[in-house]
């Protein structure tokens, strides 16, 4: 990383933004010497919002804070940005239809493809939290044609981390190992950040005693894993919703602050390293698992130093193969709404 890093976060006076903004700016994501322009961009109404957040990081007086700026301009926004957080979106509200959920986001993806195609970096890492995120990121990427497909990404990191959390929990309740998230590795997420993603424990490993071991019997628990474990994770995000009455944000920020770190920060982390995988949706070009081209999907990847890899030639059980046939339709569905929208404007995507 450069000696200051140009941040953008869109809907910088929401919730998600209000938990990130600690990790961007004690230095979590790019490193303890990285100082950071940040901008937070959010919409007319958010305005006033917007000043409070930008009152209070001046009087958290962070270290690391060379400047911030508060603004509905999205070419200042923009301008020149080596990273953008897109959490920025139009969220469901009762009763909306899919498509109409998908045709709201169109435009403000658009908006903020554009603004990525005119003004950031060429070199600009960019992560999409707002919902539908997959598809989404696939508007925002087709919006700055001139930035490489491979800078985009949309986040999976959050379901990845519950289903560690989750494995975590089992391990210790039935092998009597006291064990925390950390030490889980590989897990995976496929697909679609909905409830049709795939999560997936098969290779995963847990720490005990100083080695790492395969998961299913330090779970010990085969009903919990095969049948009780996927629909938790698939489901989580709509438990938090209901038990808070708000979507999920501590936990999201965090895992943007996580996928970032690995991606493109400096900082050492227990969740990368030779033969350790995460998981992030990011472009199936050269139909990897058989996964149609084009989609943004969630894979096992490898990432650091500003590259991501899809990490090939794992195994994919039946049941797994089976499930990643419904996310993909979702995702192909999803794609076809956004296709036809944008192509009454103008191409397919
Ligand atoms: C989550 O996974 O917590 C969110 O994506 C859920 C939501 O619909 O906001």
């Amino acid at each position: 990383m450069a000696d200051v890093v140009r941040v953008v976060v869109t809907g910088g006076a929401g919730q998600i933004a209000y938990s990130l903004i600690p990790h961007i700016c004690k230095g979590l994501i790019f490193g303890p010497s990285t100082m950071v322009d940040l901008r937070l961009l959010d919409i007319e109404p958010a305005k006033d919002a917007l000043k409070g957040v930008v009152m209070e990081i001046q009087d958290s007086a962070y270290d690391l804070m060379a400047s911030v700026m508060a603004t509905t301009d999205v070419a200042q926004a923009f301008k020149d940005v080596q990273v953008a957080v897109l959490l920025g979106g139009f969220p469901r509200k009762q009763g909306m239809e899919r498509q109409d959920l998908i045709e709201k986001n169109v435009q403000i993806m658009r908006l903020h493809g554009q603004a990525l195609e005119q003004h950031a970096d060429r070199n600009c890492k960019v992560v999409v939290v707002a919902n539908p995120a997959n598809t989404n990121c696939l508007v925002a990427m087709k919006y700055a044609p001139s930035i490489s497909p491979a800078n985009f990404s949309a986040l999976t990191r959050l379901d990845h981390d519950r289903l560690r959390g989750m494995l975590a929990a089992k391990v210790t309740e039935k092998s009597h190992h006291k064990i925390s998230a950390k030490d889980i590795r590989n897990c995976v997420i496929w697909g679609n950040h909905s409830s049709s993603q795939v999560p997936d424990a098969t290779h995963a490993e847990a720490l005990v005693e100083g080695k790492w071991q395969a998961i299913a019997p330090l779970c010990n628990d085969p009903q919990w894993l095969e049948k009780e474990l996927v629909p938790a994770v698939q489901n989580r995000g709509a438990a938090v919703i209901a038990a808070r009455k708000l979507s999920s944000a501590l936990s999201a920020a965090n895992a943007v602050a996580c996928h970032l770190r690995d991606w493109v920060g400096v900082t050492s982390s227990s969740t990368t390293g030779d033969g350790m995988f995460v998981s992030m949706a990011v472009i199936s070009d050269g139909n990897p698992y058989g996964i149609p081209e084009g989609l943004v999907f969630s894979f096992p990847v490898a990432s650091s130093n500003g590259k991501c890899e899809i990490v090939q030639g794992l195994s994919i059980s039946t049941h797994v193969r089976e499930l990643l046939d419904a996310t993909v339709a979702e995702l192909l569905a999803e794609r076809e709404m956004a296709t036809s929208i944008i192509a009454a404007r103008q191409g397919a995507l």
